[in-house]
């Protein structure tokens, strides 16, 4: 026939197959969000995110152990606290449902797992906005950098060796990081949401923080329709001292992470938020699609396009997913 070049033969065994696989998925690089509410006394249940539970205290415990048994890079921690108001008061508090939670984690974990904190106010605000207001009802950007520094030496005394800063406020990763370095905190990590969408994708995350959000967030998170805007975002946090860059949501932006990835020369990041998630289960449940190939391969996309870490709610089953499927 003539052919010269037979792609195929690379395919011919799995072996083969596996030796030429440019991209590998490790356990260590993948960050696991864990949601801890407040009073809770029974875990509770999330809508559409099969696994995932709003923690009590003592189930917290024992997930940031499963966490560090199944090997995994580090967890995130989002707190819900019982009290909200319109300024978010309880995040500043020391001994909050958050920081007392890192606190938790660290004594458990120690350096064995990387304990990351998100740094945002919606779960604290009872207008479930990232951010104070102003006498006119908008965000108050300024205002809320003060509170955001105020807020990252909190959970840094806590223990967290990451703060995420997922608020999309203008600014916040420098004036994080001038605050983290005056009060002492120069080894600590932001993980700066550059590049956050106002995403339908946060549907899920919304019954599992208790949102009281009422609107919407287009007046601080990105547009869907933009990329160039994304590349802003990313300069500036890089200038201000990130030191992982995120985008987020990941399935629907593998694009803005792909040019994220060739931008920067920090590592890159992204979040496989609530919606996706609850997607590919919903399909899977429908017996539509395989569940387990469906996430391996969602994971070995953002990967391709160039994330060494990622944020999942599938973090610990995909790690041995990964040590079963990539060995
Ligand atoms: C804000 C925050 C959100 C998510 C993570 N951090 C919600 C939002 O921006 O509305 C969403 C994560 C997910 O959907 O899984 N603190």
């Amino acid at each position: 026939m003539g052919i010269i070049e037979r792609p195929r033969r690379l395919r011919s065994t799995a072996k083969l197959r596996a030796m030429v696989r440019d991209t590998s998925i490790s356990p260590s690089s993948l960050i696991l969000p864990i949601f801890i509410r407040e009073g809770l006394t029974n875990p509770k249940p999330i809508s559409g995110m099969p696994g995932v539970l709003q923690h009590t205290k003592d189930s917290f415990k024992s997930e940031i152990d499963r966490a560090m048994r199944a090997g995994i890079g580090g967890v995130m921690i989002f707190g819900i606290p019982e009290e909200r108001d319109v300024m978010g008061s309880q995040a500043l508090n020391p001994s909050g449902v958050l920081s007392t939670a890192i606190r938790e984690a660290r004594n458990i974990a120690g350096d064995d797992l990387v304990i990351a904190a998100d740094l945002c106010l919606d779960e604290f605000t009872s207008h479930g906005h990232c951010g104070v207001l102003d006498t006119q009802g908008s965000i108050d950007n300024d205002a809320t950098l003060k509170i955001y520094g105020e807020m990252s030496k909190i959970l840094a005394q806590s223990g967290a060796h990451m703060v995420g800063t997922s608020g999309m406020m203008d600014g916040q990763v420098g004036v994080v990081r001038s605050a983290l370095d005056s009060a002492g905190f120069t080894d600590v990590l932001i993980l700066a949401y550059a590049a956050k969408f106002a995403s339908a994708f946060y549907g899920p995350f919304r019954e599992a923080v208790e949102s009281q959000l009422e609107g919407n967030r287009n007046t601080y998170q990105q547009d869907p329709g933009n990329i160039k805007e994304s590349m802003r975002e990313v300069r500036l946090d890089v200038a201000e001292g990130a030191d992982i860059i995120m985008v987020k949501p990941g399935i629907a932006y593998l694009d803005i992470l792909y040019a994220t990835t060739q931008a920067v020369d920090v590592p890159t990041a992204s979040y496989i938020v609530s919606g996706e998630m609850a997607m590919l289960e919903a399909a899977a449940a429908q017996g539509l699609i395989d569940r387990e190939r469906a996430i391996l391969e969602v994971l070995s996309s953002v990967r391709r396009a160039g994330a060494s870490v990622i944020c999942t709610y599938w973090a610990i089953e995909a790690a041995e997913l990964v040590r079963k499927n990539f060995a």
